[in-house]
């Protein structure tokens, strides 16, 4: 028995997940066509050794123009089934759940990579060509940014369709679990915030007019999606301080989903107007952790914490202090892919070396010995 709260195991339906830490999903801009390339390979691999409960792929656009930019993944063609079906396995090979976002950018897609500046691709960038972005309204995110064509109910219906087949393929991969990406501004999201939803139709007004389209996105995934299998729902729990959707109305859309059959809320924030962080002027440690908390309790779902989870300490404390049941890591575990090991070590687990792959674990088993006698020179 643990009794370390954050290295405790959790089970959703038929998974368990053996510790409450997860890879959150990031974005690596290096696929083409869709289709995942040898960094995705190399890069997710680093993840599966890391002894984490679970893994999220990125954001995996369930149509072209759904990507956010060129090098995001792709799950629109039977042709991608086979890389992210490699990536799903090397997780599983290493006791880590896998899982992958399933998303559309919405009017936030056809932008360059971060490092290429992160604006809408003109004519004069050398990548592939700029896309007819969508939306719920022909309102973009700010005056530099292409207008999105408002969408149609025929549109409605064909992104519908393209998460449903998104999800069968998710399936066939062997991927444990599905994230919807409902956050940072992308389609989903800016269905649901009145900020850039203005529809007068069955899709805009009222509360469950801008759930509509995520509620029947959730009913057709779970048409094909297995029953044992977790489904997390990744949201913005408040548009922008002030502004758009707030805390409240968050803890309504998770009780909609909870009564839909999601079983996990990813509590992020913001990107509606911009940049995901820029909620907060100054990012600081569990920034997002109250709303964590607030959704987990005031919506009776179990939910996930992410944003600036630093420390083994921290992290224990969200867990312990039941405010969120999974905690999410991004940056952490890219600086630091041994993350787990390190923190099992520093709460004196004696089996933190299953945090390790058998290679690594059975020569670091030597090392405490030799670390204690150069601490303590004869
Ligand atoms: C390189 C990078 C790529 C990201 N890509 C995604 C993504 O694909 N989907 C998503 O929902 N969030 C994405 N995010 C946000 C992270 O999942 C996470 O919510 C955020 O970085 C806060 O957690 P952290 O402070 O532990 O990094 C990305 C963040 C980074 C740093």
């Amino acid at each position: 028995m643990n009794e370390v709260p954050l290295f405790s195991s959790f089970k959703i339906k038929s998974k368990s997940f053996r510790n409450r830490i997860v890879l959150s999903p990031m974005c690596q801009y290096k696929a083409k066509d869709g289709v995942i390339s040898d960094w995705h390979f190399q890069h997710y691999s680093r993840f599966a050794f890391s002894g984490l409960g679970a893994a999220f792929v990125e954001a995996t656009g369930v149509s072209p123009d759904g990507r956010i930019g060129h090098g995001c993944t792709g799950i629109w063609s039977d042709s991608h089934v086979e890389g992210l079906s490699k990536v799903a396995k090397i997780f599983n090979e290493y006791n880590c759940l896998s899982g992958i976002q399933l998303a559309h950018a919405g009017r936030k897609a056809s932008y360059l990579r971060p490092w290429d500046g992160a604006s809408p691709i003109t004519e004069n960038d050398k990548v592939e060509p700029a896309w007819q972005t969508i939306g719920p309204s022909a309102i973009p995110i700010n005056n530099s940014s292409p207008v999105p064509k408002e969408m149609t109910v025929e549109d409605i219906n064909k992104v519908r369709e393209d998460f449903k087949k998104a999800a069968q393929r998710a399936d066939k991969a062997g991927f444990d679990i599905i994230e919807i990406h409902g956050a940072h501004g992308y389609l989903l999201h800016s269905f649901f915030s009145p900020l850039s939803n203005q529809r007068n139709d069955l899709y805009g007004g009222n509360f469950e007019n801008r759930i509509r389209f995520a509620m029947e996105i959730i009913a057709d995934i779970k048409s094909v999606w297995p029953d044992n299998k977790p489904l997390f729902y990744r949201l913005s729990s408040i548009d922008a301080p002030g502004q758009g959707a707030n805390l409240e109305d968050n803890i309504m859309l998770a009780k909609s989903l909870k009564s839909v059959g999601v079983d996990v809320i990813d509590c992020s924030s913001g990107g509606i107007t911009g940049s995901p962080v820029l909620t907060k002027s100054k990012i600081i440690p569990g920034f997002q952790v109250p709303y964590s908390e607030k959704i987990k309790k005031d919506a009776e779902i179990s939910s996930m914490a992410v944003g600036a989870i630093i420390s083994a300490d921290q992290a224990n404390e969200i867990i312990s202090n039941k405010r969120a049941d999974l905690v999410a890591m991004g940056r952490e575990l890219l600086a630091d892919t041994q993350w787990v090991y390190k923190a099992a070590t520093y709460f004196n687990l004696e089996n933190a070396k299953d945090y390790l792959p058998d290679s690594y674990s059975f020569y670091l088993s030597r090392r405490d010995e030799y670390l204690d006698r150069a601490a303590k020179p004869a």
